[in-house]
């Protein structure tokens, strides 16, 4: 039989228990878990994320630089907040002892020989539960041909995802013949807030992307795009930070970097140190010139 517990004596009268307000813009009034979660891919310390987006080969296949995810990847994979991908490419490459959050690619259907914008759920919510995802992503294309289907897959994804405690990330996906500018991805970044994705990847643009990020009242994170110069790419990163993104969601400028361990960390250091885009260049040639 245990021991009988005496009752304690240690009430610290003098301290009143605090309740502290949850770090990321937004999302106060969440649940425990879905808080928790959201924590494991937003450093509490800096409230932003380096996400490691390798998805791409739900609708284009083996493209380059992740033609072998076991060679190029899971090396650098620790590098990185959140790592953002598929469940195939989770169950068969990745292994189960990697810790970081895992960014469940929530949504497909068509590949790049079809109509990108015609997609569907694409996951079970008990299977991202199973797989222990931190979150699930979905493309939402605004003014694309099937806008209204994928925001309902989104909306669907918002409420399944409530009812497990799963955030959501809305993904603006824009056609090519879409004109990228402040207007669009603010009207884009908006409908995902207010039909309540938990928390938006969207492009960045040189012109008013802190009116993007001033008007979505729930975290940004800056998608990377087609691969550009590490220094322009550092420097995108770091005006999107700074105009109040909370953090970057990257693939194909770091892993089609000339070294992407070397460009991980330099785009870590501008995440999470604020560090300027010519010292975090530096960083990064410095750590590909290593032997
Ligand atoms: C596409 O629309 C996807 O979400 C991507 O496959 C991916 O996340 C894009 O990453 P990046 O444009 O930085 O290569």
């Amino acid at each position: 039989m245990p021991e009988v517990d005496k009752e304690g004596k240690n009430f610290s009268l003098e301290k009143q228990m605090e309740t502290k307000g949850f770090f990321l813009k937004g999302s106060n009034s969440l649940d425990w878990g879905m808080k928790n979660r959201l924590s494991r891919i937003f450093n509490p310390e800096t409230g932003r994320t380096v996400m490691l987006a390798i998805d791409h080969g739900y609708f284009q296949g083996p493209t380059s630089g992740l033609e072998r995810i076991d060679l190029n990847i899971l090396p650098i994979a620790p590098y990185a907040d959140t790592l953002m991908l598929t469940r195939g490419i989770l169950r068969s490459i990745v292994p189960p002892s990697y810790t970081r959050a895992i960014v469940l690619r929530a949504s497909g259907g068509p590949s790049i020989l079809k109509e990108l914008s015609n997609e569907q759920i694409a996951v079970d919510m008990e299977d991202a539960v199973r797989l222990n995802a931190a979150a699930l992503a979905v493309q939402v294309f605004i003014g694309g041909e099937y806008e209204t289907q994928t925001v309902h897959n989104m909306t669907r994804l918002v409420d399944m995802g409530s009812r497990y405690g799963v955030p959501i990330l809305a993904v603006t996906a824009v056609g090519t013949e879409m004109k990228r500018s402040a207007r669009y991805f603010r009207l884009a970044c908006r409908i995902c807030a207010e039909l309540g994705a938990h928390y938006v990847k969207t492009y960045y643009i040189p012109n008013g992307f802190e009116t993007v990020t001033a008007s979505c009242p729930v975290p940004i994170v800056m998608a990377g795009g087609k691969k550009i110069p590490e220094i322009d790419a550092l420097t995108m990163a770091y005006n999107a930070v700074q105009e109040g993104a909370a953090g970057v969601d990257m693939g194909r400028n770091i892993f089609q970097a000339e070294s992407p361990a070397a460009m991980i960390q330099a785009v870590g250091a501008t995440v999470h140190e604020n560090l300027p885009p010519a010292q975090a260049h530096e960083m990064y040639l410095d750590i590909k010139n290593r032997k």
